[in-house]
């Protein structure tokens, strides 16, 4: 496995008289074009967490990771990212950040070996540094076999495996993490996120955007929805889950949900159109259910809530679509 400082070493590094943030948003505003693409957002990730960026294509996530790593330059607000200001002094705190990118960078003419070695030099490790790295990085990616292998003749989950596993090769305090796991199969992906876990045991910290509500739900501690760059709420998964919607959710499909939202209405549920299905929020689903069971052809759900509920209520999705 993938020898990484124990929480020792950890704390070593962060003294308790020093923050205990590892990156700190304030106040912070991007525009591009003249469009405000993350809008006066203000943000604390802790050392040791994991911090989901929540939001709908185009919300601003890749931005915000961006800046954290100074690649985009804030038009206004504080930026502070392990103890450096950012972009001012962006250089030295990349150097203790491991950073996945949305759209995989690796050089594609080289092989999987290659890539590591490459990337270990530009953080300045020596051959001998790097070629103590390689195994136990080959084996976190499930690459093993696949050292010698040209990046172009990898499968695209495999690529991901291996931008991932290229992000610890520097032993990286904080993670930025641009949806990881887009791409991977369900296999790979359950895998990452056991690997994700056990670095956040050993006192990483990760920066995560993602889509998968699942994936949100299992390794952040805290999570920040966000729409147009601006924050619509924060908070942990299951604070959410229960904030925003409550225990229980009935999900209709089978009608027409705009006719079905319409006869519910005196019933007073909040409801929420995706697609062909509509979803229902209430204390009392009983009363809601009893009107549906005058219809036939459809199909009703009662399910425990969950995030994607909480995604689906707070970004609209019925409104863009
Ligand atoms: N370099 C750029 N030049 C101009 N506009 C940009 C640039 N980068 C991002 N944008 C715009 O900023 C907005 C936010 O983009 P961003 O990539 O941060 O969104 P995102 O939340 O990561 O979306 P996705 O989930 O699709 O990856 C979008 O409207 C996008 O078109
Ligand atoms: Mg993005």
């Amino acid at each position: 496995m993938f020898e990484l400082p124990s929480v020792d070493n950890n704390t070593l590094l962060f003294p308790s008289f020093m923050s205990t943030a590892a990156i700190e948003f304030s106040g912070v505003r991007k525009s591009y074009g003249g469009k405000p693409v993350v809008n006066d957002l203000s943000f604390c990730v802790k050392t040791g967490e994991c911090f989901g960026l929540l939001g709908p294509n185009g919300a601003g996530k890749s931005t915000i990771a961006r800046m954290v790593l100074g690649m985009a330059m804030p038009d206004g607000g504080t930026i502070t990212v392990l103890g450096e200001p950012v972009p001012i002094r962006a250089r030295r705190a990349r150097a203790r950040i491991g950073v996945v990118p949305q759209f995989d960078n690796l050089e594609p003419g080289f092989t999987v070996r290659e890539n590591l070695i490459v990337f270990g030099r530009y953080f300045g490790m020596t051959t001998a540094e790097i070629e103590a790295a390689i195994p136990s990085l080959l084996e976190f990616a499930h690459l093993e076999t696949k050292s010698h292998a040209r990046v172009t003749e990898l499968s695209g989950g495999m690529k991901r495996a291996l931008t991932i596993a290229r992000a610890l090769i520097n032993d990286p305090q904080l993670l930025v993490m641009d949806e990881p796991t887009t791409g991977l199969d369900p296999h790979a992906r359950h895998l990452i996120w056991e690997r994700l876990r056990s670095l956040l045991t050993k006192g990483k910290t990760i920066l995560l955007t993602t889509h998968f509500m699942e994936e949100a739900e299992r390794l952040c501690d805290q999570l920040c929805v966000i729409e147009d760059g601006c924050k619509l709420v924060e908070g942990t998964p299951q604070g959410l889950v229960q904030k925003q919607i409550g225990t229980e959710v009935l999900e209709v499909y089978g009608g027409k949900p705009h006719e079905l939202r319409s006869l519910l209405a005196p019933y007073g549920p909040r409801t929420e159109v995706s697609g062909e299905t509509l979803f229902c929020y209430a204390s009392d689903l009983e009363q809601i259910r009893v009107p549906l069971r005058e219809l036939s052809g459809l199909r009703v759900l009662q399910r425990p809530a969950n995030l994607e509920d909480v995604f689906l209520r707070l970004t609209g999705r019925e409104i863009r679509e």
